[in-house]
């Protein structure tokens, strides 16, 4: 099979991640006679350096005429003082609506051989911990009415949250077949106690839910489930919420596992289209030191197998060969403990590689 892929590497250590990833893709393509074509493009900082703005057209061509994008980080301190609407992280914002990325799937995963490096209690999450944020990711408040008003109180800023029936249904029909797959548990955050646009939201999916009567739904508030996940973890398996909330919810899972720098996303359009990306961030104060876990992009590759190019097989490989070279007891620092092997991203790369030959 051939593909094409927009690679989007970025800043910070969106290189030198990216590059692992791509190296990876290519023992599979051999391995499996596929042909992966890369086109590199820019976006975030490194588009604002080269030509004066953090999301080109060209960018956004290339990814469209693409079969599914690959992206490192972006953002970083060298940008941190220019206003909000020139900032690299438009270039994600930007991307994720130009794309139709409504979908956002982020795993948190505990791998077996990390179990130390969960802050929670042992019998909190003894067996494990495999749950999947699927977050709502080109609408409410995000992407809302926006502006500024004179008020008696000053001048005021607002950002609307609102969401249409089928920005819910859409998400909600992902969740659902994404827990067929998985262990039959729909579990819906909202803050329908408040908010209408959660009440709209809450009654959507439980329309939704009446097409997958083998689907348990369960309904919290936000800040409750913002509570469950250090509580009790286990009981979810998938969490289908909106924008903002699965902004911070995925964050908070992320961090339960212990390793952030392990953790990949997928965002998906209608179809196959998707964008794939590790959730760590650009990470500037190791950028360029092959410090870097490269381990979350290399799994971001595997989904993109997975999920747009159905190459199942294939994506298993990759998830295989990085727990073997976890298992052997090697690991970058971020996730290194005593009496394990350090090492730096490209000795990662190149031991996941082996694994993958063997
Ligand atoms: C994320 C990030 C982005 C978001 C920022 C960088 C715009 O936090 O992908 O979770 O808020 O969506
Ligand atoms: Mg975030």
């Amino acid at each position: 099979m051939k593909y094409t892929i927009a690679v989007i590497h970025g800043d910070g250590i969106g290189p030198e991640v990216v590059q692992e990833a791509i190296q990876v893709l290519d023992v599979i393509a051999e391995k499996y006679q596929h042909t992966f074509t890369y086109t590199p493009v820019f976006a975030g900082g490194c588009a604002i350096d080269a030509v004066g703005e953090c999301l080109p057209q060209a960018t956004i061509d290339a990814c469209k005429a693409a079969d599914a994008v690959l992206l490192g980080a972006v953002g970083g301190w060298k940008w941190d003082t220019l206003p909000g609407d020139k900032r690299p992280e438009r270039a994600l914002l930007g991307l994720r609506k130009e794309l139709g990325l409504f979908a956002n799937l982020r795993p948190a995963l505990l791998f077996d051989a990390l179990s130390d490096a969960c802050p929670l209690k042992a019998n909190i999450v003894s067996g494990g911990l495999d749950f999947v944020v699927v977050r709502e990711l080109t609408g409410g408040i995000y992407f809302g009415e926006k502006g500024m008003k004179e008020t008696p109180l000053g001048l005021a800023a607002y950002d609307v949250e609102q969401y249409a029936e089928e920005e819910v249904r859409r998400i909600a029909v992902t969740a659902f077949d994404m827990a067929r797959k998985r262990n039959k548990k729909v579990t819906s955050v909202d803050k329908a106690n408040v908010l209408e646009s959660s009440r709209l939201w809450r009654r959507i999916v439980t329309e939704v839910s009446k097409d997958y009567p083998d689907v348990a739904l369960d309904h919290l508030y936000i800040d409750n489930a913002a509570m469950q996940l250090i509580r009790n973890p286990k009981q979810f398996d998938v969490i289908v919420t909106g924008n903002i909330f699965g902004d911070i919810l995925s964050d908070e899972a992320s961090m339960i596992t212990g390793s952030i720098g392990m953790l990949p996303s997928a965002s998906l359009a209608h179809g196959n289209f998707g964008m794939y990306e590790p959730v760590h961030g650009s990470a500037p104060d190791i950028a360029g030191q092959n410090k870097a876990n490269p381990m979350a992009a290399i799994l971001s590759a595997g989904m993109m197998l997975r999920y747009s190019f159905g190459l199942i097989q294939e994506a298993d490989d990759i998830e295989r060969a990085v727990t073997a070279v976890l298992a052997q007891g090697y690991r970058t620092p971020d996730i290194y403990t005593a009496g394990m092997k350090q090492i730096g991203t490209q000795e990662i790369g190149q031991l996941i590689r082996s694994a993958l030959t063997e």
